[in-house]
């Protein structure tokens, strides 16, 4: 039987923070098996926010090397570069004319982020989810495994692919999210009801996959904690339930065997054992990393077969929603 397809992708803009892996790449690994698999590295997204393009090329081979020491395996997955494959463009064109100006208006990411940039609130900006709705529609997926954070823009992949399909006839896959309950929103050491986030300008904030051990567990150390000193998981503590939930994800725990661990001790002996976690699974994940990069013939190889494989795919489905809106493709 065919494997149905899976899709997700990250935008090479920054330092991936641990937010980053048990939200989504971690997740990856785990489902290489059962379905057919495209990760993406998502360039084009990431030229929405100004890039230094030296970095941008940097980083997109650094975030290749990162899936693959993750675990992703690129002779199970199809591994590629969002730009390399042209399909992605074209497709956002056609969706651009299936969406409207107030729903992109009122995305919680554009909203921030036009806050955040005011000096640059550009098109891009705006159209991002339109852009991720063809990345996911493409490939015809049926599942994308997100954090909490992309659930609105999953909705209007959706709601886009629905509105073609009623118009044009049956030509999408319409996606489900797939959204963990561990690791699925990780929150600032710094402001615990804030997601954290590759860009926060508070370094304490965001723990990176690529920070040492020392740096790990300074940054787990200054987190901010909440009144009182039980370590429990409740509304009123969202500090000490973000660290909880942290642990959870890194430990393979559960939160309440996480809770049961921890009862009686102090904040201080807490915050360690999450830091000396955390920075355990960092560690041979920045070890294979280091390694892949300094064989950029591999890495290169492993792209260029990911955007080939990729390129047909995304060649077939744009085809049919070209035929079906009367775009002329020769005799
Ligand atoms: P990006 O690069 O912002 O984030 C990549 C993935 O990490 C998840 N994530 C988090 N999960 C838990 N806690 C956090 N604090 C946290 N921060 C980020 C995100 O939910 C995401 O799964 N637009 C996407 C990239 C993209 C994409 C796609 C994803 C482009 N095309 C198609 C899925 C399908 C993005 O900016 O992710």
């Amino acid at each position: 039987m065919e494997k149905k397809v899976l899709y997700s992708a990250v935008q090479p803009s920054g330092n991936l923070t641990i937010g980053n892996y048990t939200g989504a790449i971690r997740n990856w690994v785990a489902l290489q098996d059962s379905y057919e698999c495209f990760y993406a590295i998502a360039n084009m997204h990431a030229i929405t926010v100004r890039q230094e393009p030296a970095e941008l090329r940097r980083r997109t081979l650094e975030l290749c090397a990162l899936y693959i020491a993750c675990g992703v395996d690129p002779e199970k997955c199809t591994l590629y570069v969002q730009s390399q494959v042209p399909q992605h463009a074209e497709l956002t064109w056609v969706l651009n004319s299936l969406t409207y100006v107030g729903e992109m208006e009122r995305m919680t990411q554009f909203k921030d982020k036009s806050a955040r940039h005011a000096e640059n609130i550009n098109m891009g900006l705006m159209d991002y989810p339109v852009l991720m709705a063809a990345d996911i529609l493409l490939y015809q997926t049926e599942i994308v495994p997100v954090g909490i954070d992309q659930r609105q823009h999953l909705e209007i992949a959706r709601d886009i692919a629905v509105r073609f399909n009623n118009r044009y006839g049956e030509t999408f896959r319409v996606p489900e999210g797939y959204i963990m309950k561990a690791g699925a929103k990780i929150a600032s050491l710094q402001e615990p009801t804030k997601k954290m986030s590759k860009s926060d300008e508070n370094l304490n904030a965001s723990v990176f996959l690529s920070d040492d051990r020392d740096t790990v567990i300074r940054k787990f150390k200054r987190a901010v904690t909440d009144s009182g000193n039980e370590i429990k998981a409740t509304e009123e503590k969202p500090g000490v339930s973000n660290l909880l939930n942290i642990y959870a994800a890194f430990s393979g725990k559960t939160v309440e065997e996480a809770e049961r661990e921890f009862e009686g001790k102090g904040y201080g002996e807490f915050k360690l054992a999450v830091g000396e976690t955390v920075a355990d699974v960092l560690a041979p994940v920045q070890a294979e990393q280091k390694r892949l990069l300094a064989d950029k013939k591999y890495l290169g190889e492993v792209l260029s077969s990911g955007a080939e494989r990729a390129f047909k795919a995304a060649r077939k489905t744009l085809s049919k929603v070209y035929r079906k809106i009367g775009f002329y493709q020769g005799e």
